[in-house]
């Protein structure tokens, strides 16, 4: 167990029983090599939590821990206070918890519908209780729901995997890298889609490369390093802690403040999104342009749709 208090691992989170409590996690894919090497999380009722740190940190291995992929050889995780350690990932979502792997997370061959059919396997009159709030929060999707998820651009991809995630109703949802690959429009869209979520009443764990815009959503995160706790506490507090910065930001201390005003931008959207409700982001975009410049919320300025579309015929790009 690490020497810090539980205050110290988890600084700045409310107080009461955590919805999900990861407590000093050792897990590994080799015999005898432990990839998370005491790792700790806790995520309490609508909060949402960032994991940031370098590559290889163990930030996916820890996710997949929670989601009862990869066995936990020590340690315990428990779901609103009850013993879920190395439950298997299908009674996780039965309780309550989804997940959206960093890669691989749609069935390509398979239509967006099926994808999201795929999300209620287990209850599938589920299906059309959920189907239509999911299309609502995506409505770029339930426009195209015959064409195969294998054909859509990378951040309709990732829509198409956290829908599919939202069919279950989870009340945790783990998300990792939703805005990898994604274009820095794309990327922001993934950030307010993953907040607007968030304040919809779901609590989510995010792990995140993009660990600036990460910070500026999330009520509190973690930053892992070699499969440990290296720091945690409020989200706008680690933006600004120079050691963060220093080793995980990569950002000179002098740029704090610029960083600041543009957090200030970001969080200014990301407040401007949470007056609209869920499925209005065609109206409701968050634009910044490729240099990272502030973002800006224009409902008369809609951004470019991803595919030219042609009597429903869609050309795809190659890439985000
Ligand atoms: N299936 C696997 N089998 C063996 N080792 C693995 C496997 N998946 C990951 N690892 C190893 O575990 C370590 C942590 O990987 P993990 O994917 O959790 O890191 P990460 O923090 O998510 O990195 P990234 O930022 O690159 O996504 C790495 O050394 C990686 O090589
Ligand atoms: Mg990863």
């Amino acid at each position: 167990m690490s020497t810090e208090t539980a205050q110290d691992l988890h600084r700045g989170a409310p107080s009461g029983t955590p919805l999900l409590h990861a407590d000093d996690l050792y897990a590994g894919y080799l015999p005898g090599i432990n990839i998370l090497q005491g790792c700790s999380l806790v995520l309490h009722p609508g909060e949402l939590v960032g994991i940031i740190g370098p590559n290889g940190a163990g930030k996916s291995t820890l996710l997949k821990a929670l989601f009862g992929l990869v066995n936990i050889r020590e340690g315990s995780l428990t779901l609103k206070g009850e013993d879920i350690t190395n439950k298997r990932a299908d009674v996780l979502v039965r309780k309550g918890v989804g997940f959206v792997p960093q890669t691989n997370n749609v069935f390509p061959s398979l239509t967006i519908e099926e994808n999201l059919q795929m999300g209620v396997f287990q209850t599938p009159k589920q299906f059309a209780k959920r189907v239509d709030a999911v299309f609502d929060m995506f409505p770029e999707l339930g426009k195209r729901r015959r064409q195969r998820a294998g054909a859509l651009s990378g951040g309709e991809r990732q829509m198409v995997a956290m829908g599919r995630a939202l069919m279950a109703e989870p009340s945790v949802l783990l998300l990792d890298e939703p805005s990898a690959g994604l274009s820095p429009v794309r990327q922001d869209e993934a950030f307010l889609r993953t907040r607007r979520i968030n304040k919809a009443g779901v609590s989510v764990v995010i792990v995140e490369q993009n660990a600036r815009r990460c910070l500026q959503i999330c009520d509190r995160a973690y930053v892992l390093d070699q499969g440990r706790n290296a720091y945690s506490g409020p989200g706008r507090e680690l933006m600004n802690d120079p050691k963060v910065i220093e080793l995980y930001l990569g950002t000179l201390a002098a740029d704090v403040e610029a960083e600041e005003a543009q957090a200030t931008e970001v969080v200014g959207a990301v407040e401007a999104e949470e007056t609209g409700t869920l499925g209005d982001l065609d109206a409701q975009r968050a634009v910044v342009d490729s240099s990272d410049e502030p973002v800006i919320i224009d409902d008369a300025d809609p951004i470019e749709p991803e595919h030219a579309v042609d009597g429903g015929e869609t050309q795809p790009r190659d890439k985000e």
